[in-house]
């Protein structure tokens, strides 16, 4: 089957897991996902070990990325009570400032409202601030965003009234964008019994039949699909404490490629929301010689097994999926034919406006 050529694909929600969780993924295990899913940018969320919130853990994880990483990357500064004051000079070294709001895997939970405030009163106007608000922390950050005059991109929307809340708040011209992941597109609580109960812990939580159809029904809504790729081990997985999240970097383009097949959506609908909205929402670089190549007939069908996320299962086992990556071009050069690599650890450069000019690390 001829393929079509689409541009390198720009994830704006990746955990990476290094520093600190190199047993779940690292950069370079990563980052050869993200190639194989066809995404040759990934946005890599601050709640690691340690977690990214200073120039010493950014630090960390900047010479780690530089070192293993093999598609181009961003980071993240977490947003935290001892950073309202240091993270705007960290600024030009991330992508932008990450919120939790709502409980999830990790130590960077933010809980009260003069902190958020503090922070989108002082962190760069032009730079983006993306936030994990469920539910009313949503309308509580779209009053800050209201009152400081500011965008704010909002993380992995998931329910009925979310999408609605946000819908609402655009046509009244709240600056606000956001993203929906492919599970919360493909799953819903249904699908609990299947995946079994560990397995299917994700934050935001899989929602029901109703919030997925309302999720489909706004798409015009939805700027952006993020995958949130969040791995971990099937063992931690199916212990006692099963953290929360999904794998989902080799998944999400062939998910959407398949909704285009049953003629959900158009393919410009597609690379619109995974890559076009993302390269603008987070000022991003444009790559023309970087693209993949797809065979958008192909059929496969998923195996945790085969894929290159070091967590190594998938909450799609045994899907049938239509679209196949068939090469990347990374900045002029192929790194991947076939399901083979032809790249090596380092290649990947930080795409943060104040590290392009080198590409090197800024201690
Ligand atoms: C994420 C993780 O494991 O880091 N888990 C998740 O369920 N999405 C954290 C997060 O994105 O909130
Ligand atoms: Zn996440």
């Amino acid at each position: 089957m001829p393929t079509i050529r689409l541009p390198g694909l720009i994830d704006p929600h990746v955990h990476l897991r290094e520093p600190g969780g190199t047993h779940k993924e690292d950069f370079e295990s990563g980052t050869r996902a993200a190639l194989a899913g066809g995404i040759t940018t990934v946005l890599a969320m601050p709640n690691t070990q340690p977690p990214l919130i200073d120039s010493v853990s950014l630090v960390l994880a900047e010479d780690a990325a530089a070192r293993h990483a093999v598609c181009d990357y961003g980071l993240y500064l977490g947003a935290s009570g001892e950073n309202i004051y240091t993270a705007k000079g960290l600024a030009p070294r991330c992508v932008g400032l990450k919120f939790y709001l709502d409980a999830t895997f990790g130590p960077l939970h933010l809980k009260d409202l003069g902190t958020l405030r503090a922070h989108f009163a002082r962190w760069p106007a032009d730079r983006p601030i993306a936030c994990h608000a469920e539910e009313r922390t949503l309308a509580a950050v779209l009053m800050c965003a209201w009152l400081e005059q500011r965008r704010v991109h909002i993380c992995h929307v998931s329910r009925r009234d979310e999408i609605e809340l946000i819908r609402d708040a655009k046509m009244r011209g709240v600056n606000v964008t956001c993203e929906v992941c492919p599970h919360h597109l493909f799953l819903s609580t249904e699908d609990i019994p299947f995946l079994g109960a560990g397995r299917s812990e994700v934050r935001p939580r899989l929602a029901l039949k109703n919030d997925q159809a309302a999720l489909w029904a706004n798409l015009d809504v939805i700027d952006c699909i993020a995958t949130d790729h969040a791995p971990h081990l099937p063992a931690e997985k199916d212990g006692p404490n099963p953290p929360p999240g999904f794998p989902g970097l080799e998944t999400s383009l062939a998910l959407m490629l398949t909704a285009v097949n049953r003629g959900r959506l158009a393919l410009e609908d597609v690379v619109r929301r995974m890559y076009d909205h993302p390269l603008r929402i987070f000022g991003l670089p444009e790559q023309p010689d970087t693209w993949i190549e797809v065979d958008p007939d192909a059929t496969w069908t998923v195996r945790g097994a085969d894929l290159h996320s070091r967590s190594g299962w998938t909450p799609f086992e045994g899907w049938t999926l239509r679209g196949r990556v068939e090469r990347v071009t990374l900045r002029g050069r192929e790194v991947y034919r076939s399901g083979a690599f032809n790249v090596e650890p380092g290649a990947g450069r930080n795409v943060a406006p104040g590290t392009q000019s080198t590409g090197e690390i800024h201690p």
